[in-house]
């Protein structure tokens, strides 16, 4: 079975970062399979672009290792690759020189003023301003023109109103795309589906229901030779006040009124107005940090964090878990906990949404034997849901029971190759299509910014040391759930 493709109209995507690992990692393999799938229109041109001076060709076999590297080797039909890798042009830009290489981009675009412009700026924040003002001033920017970013957008409400205004100046609000890569998931996108298409979950989704819901984000690997970034960020600026956030919206938003991109971010920007402060003297209580040290994963022996910093000391966390609280009617009183990581036992994330125990049993001597509902969408690996709910036991002898799970599993349901977020996103923006489905934030909302970043100023505040840990340890966040008698959710447990 394949997905239904949507038809997009011819346009121009300009890749800034040509050269780094999200667009080796992430767009190209995703445009790769766009191109695959047939969805990009035969006239559509996607231009490299990055500091290092190097001819198409170049460029293109770097862009061959790369699909190498990151597609599945029965995704990559030779005819296929050569047929994008022809699409594919590059131009050398530095956009902090004099001589940037404007007027070569500019000629790279002839002819496509009409079309769709889509500028993917995958280089550092501190880059944004520069780039924009440099395709300002070089007249590249037709009405038809999209640009697109990702965190981190400042660390802070003046550092990202900073950003926006830099980039505000050559775009007009409604075409820059602050993408989140977490709400082109499949599952995160099948979250909305679940609460809204569904009758079932509503009316019992709040607080007389609800005991807690427990979001997990957790990756085996380590920073990956991102550790500059990283250190800047730590655990809470790259997963947390971004991914996570969003998943923490999706669970807890109240129904928007249709499907659209302003209705959702108002109901979800509610939610992040309702979040409790952490405050300093809270953050011992409601956080745990960690950090990894050297040891082994997937049967290899790998540095520590501090060894791929090439530092003696850093005070940023690779493991953050947060108790957070939602004060409005709905969430008062269930704690959200959640917990995102590098170098853990497995990659997997998913959420649970833990229901209340049945007010009453009515099986004498069976109160031990009855487990809770519990809802787990699971994000990574293996998408789908599970629906825990209780049952007989089959067989005579009396009433006893057990913890069963309804389970679809999207690979075995759909028997379709899931689309990696990346090429939701992308195909999104080209189609101006601003909902939720592909993760915008607008600055018309800066408001949330602000309101997300109250989240990890108190908890790094101290730089105190995190909690060092050997990769493939459990997460050092065990009393911050079990303090409330709870467990965290682990696959087989
Ligand atoms: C990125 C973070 O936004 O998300 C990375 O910067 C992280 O550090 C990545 O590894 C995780 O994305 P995914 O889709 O692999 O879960």
């Amino acid at each position: 079975m394949t997905s239904r493709i949507i038809a997009v109209d011819p346009f121009d995507l300009v890749v800034f970062g040509a050269t780094g690992d999200l667009a080796y990692r992430k767009l190209m393999p995703a445009l790769y399979h766009r191109h695959r799938d047939g969805q990009i229109p035969e006239v559509a041109r996607i231009i490299g672009c990055s500091r290092r001076p190097m001819s198409d060709e170049a460029y293109q076999k770097l862009t061959e290792a790369a699909l190498e590297k990151f597609v599945p080797i029965d995704e990559r039909e030779p005819e296929l690759v050569a047929s994008f890798l022809k699409r594919i042009s590059y131009v050398a830009i530095d956009a902090t020189a004099e001589k940037a290489g404007w007027p070569e981009l500019a000629k790279a675009l002839e002819g496509g003023k009409d079309r769709i412009r889509a500028f993917y700026l995958a280089v550092a924040p501190d880059l944004f301003g520069i780039i924009c003002e440099g395709l300002g001033s070089h007249h590249l920017v037709t009405p038809k023109t999209r640009v697109i970013i990702e965190k981190p957008i400042g660390k802070s409400l003046a550092s990202a109103n900073a950003l926006n205004d830099s980039i505000g100046k050559v775009f007009k609000e409604s075409q820059i795309y602050r993408i989140d890569h977490y709400l082109g998931k499949e599952t995160v996108q099948n979250l909305m589906a679940l609460r809204f298409a569904n009758a079932l979950f509503e009316p019992i989704w709040n607080a007389n229901h609800i005991d807690h819901v427990q979001i997990t984000v957790a990756e085996s690997l380590g920073v990956e030779g991102r550790a500059g970034y990283y250190d800047t960020a730590g655990a809470l600026r790259d997963m947390v006040q971004n991914h996570i956030l969003q998943l923490v919206c999706l669970v807890a938003m109240e129904p928007p009124g249709r499907f659209d991109a302003d209705a959702l971010r108002d109901e979800k920007l509610k939610v992040l107005r309702a979040l409790k402060p952490i405050v300093d003297g809270d953050v011992d209580n409601v956080t745990v940090r960690g950090q990894y040290k050297a040891g082994a994963s997937a049967g290899g022996p790998v540095p520590g964090y501090l060894e791929e910093l090439g530092r003696d000391d850093s005070t940023t966390e690779t493991f953050v878990a947060v108790k957070a609280e939602i004060e409005n009617w709905r969430w008062a009183g269930v704690p959200f906990y959640i917990r995102t990581g590098k170098r853990l036992p497995s990659r997997l994330s998913e959420i649970v949404v833990n229901f209340k125990p049945i007010p009453h049993s009515i099986f004498e001597g069976a109160a031990g034997q009855l487990a809770s509902n519990q809802l787990i969408m699971r994000l990574q690996p293996d998408e789908g849901v599970r629906l825990w709910l209780m049952i007989k036991d089959p067989g005579p002898g009396g009433m006893r029971f057990r913890h069963v799970p309804l389970d679809m599993s999207f690979a075995e349901t759909f028997k379709i190759r899931s689309p990696e977020a990346y090429e939701r996103l992308i195909m999104d923006v080209i189609r101006g299509n601003a909902t939720c489905s592909c993760g915008v934030m607008r600055s018309r909302r800066r408001g949330s910014g602000s309101t997300r970043s109250s989240t990890a100023g108190p908890i790094r505040a101290k730089r105190r040391r995190p909690i060092r840990r050997e990769p493939g340890d459990r997460p050092p966040s065990i009393a911050l759930i079990e303090r409330d008698g709870r467990t965290w959710h682990e696959e087989g447990a």
